[in-house]
């Protein structure tokens, strides 16, 4: 029963941070358009304190955008902010994460090969990892290297690297990705909450006094919104990334982990640039293409070394039996699962060819057995694996 309820929890979070993530990213990605895509404003705009315009049509129907220096003269009466977004999915992202992550912590948090934690201190590490990444961000754009982009960029990404390294070394495989992803979505969030949103409400409130908005507020906002642009692909690869094992599952899955944040970064720039108006610039997109190739190269699994004769089809099951059908059989008899994992039952020999490719990927990389579990041996893993491949 607690399985079938850890599984509603689960979608349900899930499907919900999905859907507001979409809703976040989706107004964040037209704004950022928008602003990149701004005309110089017409003689009569430009008098009326318009720093940019753009039409645009969609949905069968014509829109007319301006954008102030500063703000209009008189307040709206209306004006829509969009915060909710971030902070939905901040909250059903942190929710998912105690979810899956705390309520099953034995599972998908701690691997004892390289913290023997306890759940308890499981769960103490995540929060303080999360906790200080996230003071780390808010020092940093709070002094004063913040005025140098480069140089902003460059230690961000040294620290990120870094904090993937560190929870590689803390937590089970799959984790440490999450781990590094809900850094990354916390930093985004708080930059919102922290400062986006009272840089606006100091703009809404010197409107409304009729004063005019000192433009550093406008700076500092943008600059934080900049870095959400830049922020936004590797988090997002972050969150899909737990469909393939050969990514987080890599010996150095915190490198892999860098080198995609530079192709993202380095593809957002292409796009920047082009929406606006900066010219197309090939270059980064082929560097982008270059290095995921490279990537991909160097990913390869290596092949095994040989294990002398090859085992037959029932020590193959012998393994799987002892090592994998605690979870993955029709009738499970682990305390967490119910029901087979991702639908998989490894308990005849057509089933173990029908998910070869799979249970190879899986094995590779270490990620099955689930945190080893089932402590399975290395020796096990090498002949089932060539066993897999002779079939
Ligand atoms: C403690 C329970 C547990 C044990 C033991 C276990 N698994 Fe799994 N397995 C899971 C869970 C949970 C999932 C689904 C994970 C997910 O959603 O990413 C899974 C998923 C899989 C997948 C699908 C991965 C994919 O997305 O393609 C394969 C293949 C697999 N397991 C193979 C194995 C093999 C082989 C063994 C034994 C060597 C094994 N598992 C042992 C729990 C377990």
């Amino acid at each position: 029963m607690e399985g079938y309820i850890f599984d509603w929890l689960n979608l349900f979070l899930r499907w919900f941070h999905v859907l507001a993530g979409i809703a976040w990213i989706g107004a964040s990605f037209y704004f950022v358009w928008l602003d990149l895509s701004l005309e110089k404003p017409s003689d009569e705009n430009e008098a009326r304190g318009i720093k940019g315009q753009l039409s645009a049509i969609h949905g069968g129907g014509f829109y007319e955008v301006v954008k102030y220096k500063l703000g209009p003269q008189v307040m709206p009466a209306n004006l829509h902010w969009f915060k909710w977004e971030a902070y939905t999915t901040w909250l059903t992202g942190f929710s998912l994460l105690a979810v899956m992550y705390y309520w099953g912590a034995q599972q998908y948090l701690i691997d004892p090969a390289k913290m023997a934690f306890s759940p308890a201190e499981a769960i103490g590490s995540s929060l303080l990892f999360l906790a200080v990444g996230f003071a780390v961000y808010e020092l940093l754009i709070k002094s004063p290297l913040r005025n140098s982009n480069k140089g902003f960029a460059s230690v961000l990404f040294v620290f990120l690297v870094f904090m993937a390294w560190l929870a590689d070394q803390l937590f089970a495989d799959r984790a440490a990705y999450i781990h590094v992803g809900a850094l990354i979505g916390s930093i985004m969030a708080g930059n919102v909450f922290f400062g986006i949103m009272p840089s606006q409400r100091e703009l809404v409130r010197a409107v409304t006094a009729g004063e005019t908005p000192d433009a550093r507020y406008a700076m500092l906002a943008k600059l934080r919104s900049t870095h959400n642009n830049y922020l936004t692909l590797p988090l997002v690869f972050i969150m899909i990334s737990n469909h393939y094992p050969m990514t987080y599952g890599h010996e150095y899955a915190w490198l892999v982990l860098a080198m995609i944040a530079v192709i993202t970064g380095l593809v957002r720039h292409f796009l920047n640039l082009k929406t606006q108006g900066a010219g197309v610039k090939p270059g980064y997109l082929i560097s982008a293409f270059i290095l995921t190739v490279v990537l991909a190269f160097w990913m390869a699994p290596k092949p095994v070394a040989t294990v002398g004769s090859v085992i037959n089809a029932d020590q193959a099951l012998h393994i799987t039996h002892l090592r994998c059908a605690e979870c993955h059989a029709a009738a499970p008899t682990s305390d967490m699962f119910k029901i087979p994992p991702a639908g998989i039952i490894l308990e005849s020999e057509a089933q173990l060819l029908q998910y070869k490719d799979r249970m190879l990927s899986a094995l590779q990389t270490g990620y099955m057995p689930l945190a080893n579990i089932t402590a399975m041996t290395e020796d096990e893993r090498a002949q089932l694996i060539v066993w897999l491949q002779s079939r």
